[in-house]
């Protein structure tokens, strides 16, 4: 576990996210009381329900975004789903209780990979044995065809023991000297079309895998094929290392993570609040949060992994909340997520930080691509205001989709460079306030233009 303190998870998220202390700060509490209680005894444990959270702000100021840089800095399963993929029980669609399967499948399949790594070793030399068996067919006692097939040396061929055989062809198989041999290896052809048939997605609805069923009465179906020795050392290791981990363990162990320290994300929360204006959304919109409630509260969901208990699930829940608010949602739910943290809208100070600042910061990205080309791209820092400025003036005149502009806009502004790049003759390009002005500014004083093209 990454035990962070709340000041180094704030630490971690201001990497990538400019502002938004609020809604920073209580992820960063949030995240910290599941290892809290953690330290508690377990009767104590059971008692503490979770503290779920609504962040709550326009669209592109970093809600989502917070999400996804907290599920890095934590080894809790984290999963993050849009709420408006649900539908109500019993409608065509994704029922909510999908998210719990999906966040337990999530979590075996990653302890699974952690396992296969701890047995990497053992499947490696059980590999190379088998390998060595098939360079070996007869087994321990070569004949003189296979001993010279095998340029093994003299031992080999005059008859002396299989044994030395078998550790001088170890040693040239682990030094990398049998990599291109060829070997006829049985591989096993897990993507039968067969089966492929009956897993569509209405079986995931029922949380039953029809693959796994049927993977165990179908016969097994394998495929003879010719590889390189290097590939089959790679293969048989995988299939091994599949076959050594504990399946049960790894299986129980999930289960128990997502009970005790899961934390589901449900984005674009307020599209399931009622007050829409298609087809008589209400009705199923308040559905999908009655179903939601028992989920929330705590209740037994059904996987295929045996039945999760949601009491302690941790729920962060983020939406934009124009047309409704958060007291729109059902009673029951709101009480279930006490804490709200609104985000403030951003302007062209933190825009000009969004540029720059984030490790990932979109000049960088520019700037690198551009790289590629041999261009060597800068900003000054008033092309940087400049830029910064129209977006915000942008938004202020459409519509405002707050950072997710800078993205259309850095587009539109460097589209020449983009396309020319590998044939402009001076590579070092400045982008200063003039050029932003020169390459924007007719577009942005025409109202009509920039609601299309920016
Ligand atoms: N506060 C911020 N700091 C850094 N980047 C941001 C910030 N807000 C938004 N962005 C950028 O804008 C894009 C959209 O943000 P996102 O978090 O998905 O918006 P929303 O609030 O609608 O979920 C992301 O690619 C992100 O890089
Ligand atoms: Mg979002």
């Amino acid at each position: 576990m990454k035990d962070l303190k709340p000041n180094e998870i704030v630490k971690e998220l201001n990497k990538y996210i400019i502002g938004q202390d609020n809604a920073k700060k209580a992820v960063a509490i949030a995240l910290r009381n599941r290892w809290r209680r953690r330290q508690l005894d377990p009767v104590l444990q059971e008692e503490i329900a979770p503290k779920n959270i609504i962040l709550i702000g326009t669209t592109g100021i970093g809600k989502t975004e917070i999400a996804r840089r907290l599920a890095n800095l934590t080894d809790s399963p984290f999963y993050k789903v849009e709420a408006s993929k649900f539908t109500e029980v019993g409608y065509v669609g994704r029922d909510v209780e999908s998210m719990i399967r999906d966040i337990v499948e999530l979590t075996v399949n990653k302890l699974k990979i952690k396992e296969q790594e701890n047995v990497q070793e053992r499947a490696c030399k059980i590999a190379e044995e088998r390998v060595l068996d098939l360079l070996l067919p007869q087994g321990e006692t070569p004949t003189v065809n296979a001993g010279a097939a095998i340029d093994a040396g003299d031992d080999a061929t005059s008859g002396n023991s299989g044994t030395n055989t078998r550790k001088k062809l170890h040693t040239m198989l682990q030094n990398g000297k049998l990599d291109s041999r060829e070997v006829d290896l049985d591989v096993s052809d897990n993507a039968s079309p067969v089966v492929e048939i009956f897993t569509n997605a209405g079986m995931e609805e029922m949380g039953v895998n029809m693959k796994d069923m049927l993977g165990n009465l179908m016969p097994k179906n394998t495929k003879r094929r010719k590889v390189k020795v290097s590939d089959a050392l790679k293969i048989i290791a995988q299939e091994e290392a599949a076959h050594l981990v504990d399946m049960e363990k790894v299986k129980t162990d999930a289960v128990y993570l997502v009970e005790q320290s899961g934390i589901i994300f449900l984005d674009e929360i307020d599209k399931i609040v009622g007050k829409g204006n298609s087809n008589n959304p209400e009705v199923s919109k308040e559905g999908v949060q009655r179903d939601l409630l028992p989920i929330v509260e705590g209740s037994s969901v059904p996987t295929k992994y045996g039945t999760v208990n949601t009491d302690h699930i941790l729920f962060m829940a983020a939406g934009a909340f124009h047309v409704s608010k958060p007291s729109d949602l059902i009673p029951e739910l709101q009480g279930r997520f006490p804490i709200r943290v609104e985000l403030h809208s951003l302007g062209s100070k933190e825009f000009a930080q969004i540029l720059t600042a984030p490790k990932n910061a979109l000049l960088l990205q520019y700037i690198a691509l551009l790289r590629t080309e041999g261009v060597n791209l800068s900003f000054t820092d008033d092309g940087v205001k400049r830029i910064a400025a129209i977006a915000e003036e942008v938004n202020s005149t459409t519509e405002n989709i707050g950072a997710r502009r800078l993205h259309t806009l850095m587009e539109k502004l460097l589209e020449n460079i983009l396309f020319q790049a590998p044939d402009i003759e001076d590579k070092n390009i400045e982008i200063d306030a003039e050029f932003v002005d020169n390459q924007l500014k007719d577009i942005v004083e025409n109202e009509d233009l920039s609601r299309y093209i920016l």
